[in-house]
């Protein structure tokens, strides 16, 4: 545990505070009217009831009884801090059109969010997990962001199925308590988990903190280019801190003593000038080599090899600066994949286009219909919003004042602009529900697997052994099952690790 003092700054805010602040302001209400009384209510006799006109008490009161906004539905533990992205190399604008890339040495603004992705706002933050990586990068063609893990792959491929791959890893609903069986029951039914299992329980599953680890925006997007022609292609985003990961004994320690390690780590860090950074690059794919890839090249559960598809660098990320307060920072921030600028698009990657539904409605759930008003979400001022919508709840900005709020307009409303124009590709093929549960779901597991050193191997084994014991016994033969087909080593010494005979394959 870190104690108070200059090497532990999170310590330090109130006392720099009020260094800073010498002299306390007058209390008000929220109208801002005088208070004589800020820690007395008002009674009718020194023992007597309470009045109703204690008008400071229900203000007080009413709005600390709001405090709360509905945590995420998902990666509801985490922390954030704003600084910059500059470009190193404009290869990509061979490829790219977007405007943040077009010149060596241009600094775009980011604000990135690190978080869990299972735990409540409150839990540790060194148990096993992926963990997310969301960047937003202020450019002055509006907002991207960048919605990432630090793994390179996903559970699923499905976005229909995101809601039962979330609910089995969270609370029980009758007992509250996490459920290994629906964990690994619904990650046996699903052999397309199988990779990503993997990488979690691999020594990855548990980074040292947020800077040393790398980042990765798994799915598919597609990058255009000034002429129109557009390219597949995946975000990496890789740690100039180096990977270092915790080992499972340590971190639960750590969980007990120091819940929110990672939390402090990025805040002392930047307080003392120890500026994370990392690498930003792409791999990418032409779409005559997207028809000849060994695999669905928009399925999130696979990787793109390096050796034929390899990083191309683009810039640095850099963070310097802690936000100024947690709750109006990072409590409300909203990252939304579907927040594209002119030179990225989309790709046929389902996963893809089930976030892009998703993050835009849970915001006006979790934010309101005007969350892009709120400081850390709204566009810098050269990228003025200028469109046809007004009002809505919390309306704080000027509401567009007198531009046509309807189009067409006679009267100088804002007009069409051909940047926003996306790329025409060629669809066909039958509407149907396609099941994709058989899609090779092992030999990029089995590639994962032969990597591995064997002390690494052994940890990987432990490491699932460890929840995957805490299951049924019909769960635990059928996870082993899957691992067999990954590699005999792995599904026998997992079978031998849980002291269950394997079954056949
Ligand atoms: C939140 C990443 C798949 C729905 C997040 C966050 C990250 C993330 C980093 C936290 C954002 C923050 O820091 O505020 C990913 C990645 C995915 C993936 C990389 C797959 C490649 C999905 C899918 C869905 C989904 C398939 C739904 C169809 C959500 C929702 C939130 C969330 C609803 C909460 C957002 C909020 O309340 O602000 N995701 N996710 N995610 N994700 Fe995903």
């Amino acid at each position: 545990l870190m104690g108070f003092g200059p090497d532990n700054p999170a310590s330090l805010q109130l006392v720099m505070f009020a260094q800073n602040n010498p002299f306390p302001p007058n209390y008000t209400t929220s109208s801002g009217i005088p208070v004589s009384d800020p820690g007395t209510v008002m009674t009718a006799g020194p023992n007597g009831p309470m009045l109703v006109q204690d008008t400071s008490f229900f203000n007080e009161l009413q709005h600390f009884d709001r405090e709360r906004i509905p945590e995420r539905v998902v990666h509801a533990k985490g922390t954030g801090a704003m600084g910059s992205f500059t470009v190193t190399n404009t290869e990509i604008t061979n490829f790219s059109g977007a405007s943040l890339f077009n010149q060596v040495g241009k600094t775009t603004p980011i604000f990135i969010r690190f978080s869990q992705v299972a735990g409540e706002s409150g839990s540790a933050d060194t148990v096993r997990d992926a963990r997310g990586f969301a960047i937003k990068f202020y450019t002055e063609e509006g907002n991207w962001d960048l919605v990432g893990l630090n793994m390179p792959v996903f559970w699923i491929r499905d976005p229909l199925l995101f809601p039962s791959f979330v609910h089995s890893q969270k609370r029980n609903p009758v007992t509250h308590l996490r459920d290994w069986n629906m964990y690994w029951d619904f990650l046996s039914l699903m052999p397309e988990t199988t990779l990503m299992s993997m990488f979690v329980h691999s020594d990855l599953g548990i980074p040292q903190n947020y800077r040393m680890m790398n980042g990765f925006g798994p799915n598919t997007f597609s990058l255009v280019n000034n002429q129109g022609e557009y390219v597949f292609c995946k975000f990496h985003m890789v740690s100039n801190q180096g990977i270092a990961n915790m080992d499972p004994s340590t971190a639960t320690q750590v969980a007990g003593a120091d819940p929110d390690y990672y939390i402090r780590d990025l805040f002392n860090s930047i307080s003392l000038g120890n500026f994370p950074s990392w690498n930003l690059s792409v791999q990418v794919m032409t779409p005559s080599q997207a028809k000849n890839f060994a695999w669905n090249p928009f399925d999130a559960t696979k990787l793109w090899p390096l050796t034929e598809y390899p990083l191309i660098p683009v810039g640095i990320i850099t963070l310097d600066e802690n936000p100024d307060n947690y709750f109006d920072r990072v409590e409300q921030v909203g990252f939304d994949p579907q927040r594209l600028i002119p030179g990225i698009e989309t790709s046929p990657d389902k996963l893809l286009q089930g976030r892009l539904f998703s993050y835009t409605d849970t915001h006006m759930h979790r934010l309101g219909v005007n969350n892009e008003l709120i400081k850390v979400n709204a566009p810098l001022q050269t990228a003025k919003v200028a469109n046809r919508q007004r009002d809505g709840a919390a309306r704080t900005d000027n509401n567009q004042d007198g531009s046509p709020n309807y189009y067409p307009n006679s009267f100088n409303g804002p007009i069409a602009n051909p940047r926003g124009k996306q790329a025409a590709y060629q669809v066909s093929g039958m509407v149907a529900a396609y099941d994709t549960s058989n899609e090779d779901n092992f030999s990029q597991a089995t590639w994962f697997w032969n990597q591995l050193t064997s002390d690494e191997r052994s940890r990987l084994v432990s490491n699932i052994a460890g929840t995957l014991g805490l299951a049924a016994p019909f769960i635990q033969e059928r996870a082993v099952n899957n691992y067999l087909q990954v590699s005999d080593d792995f599904g026998n010494a997992l079978a031998a690790s849980l002291g269950i005979n394997p079954a056949s394959k």
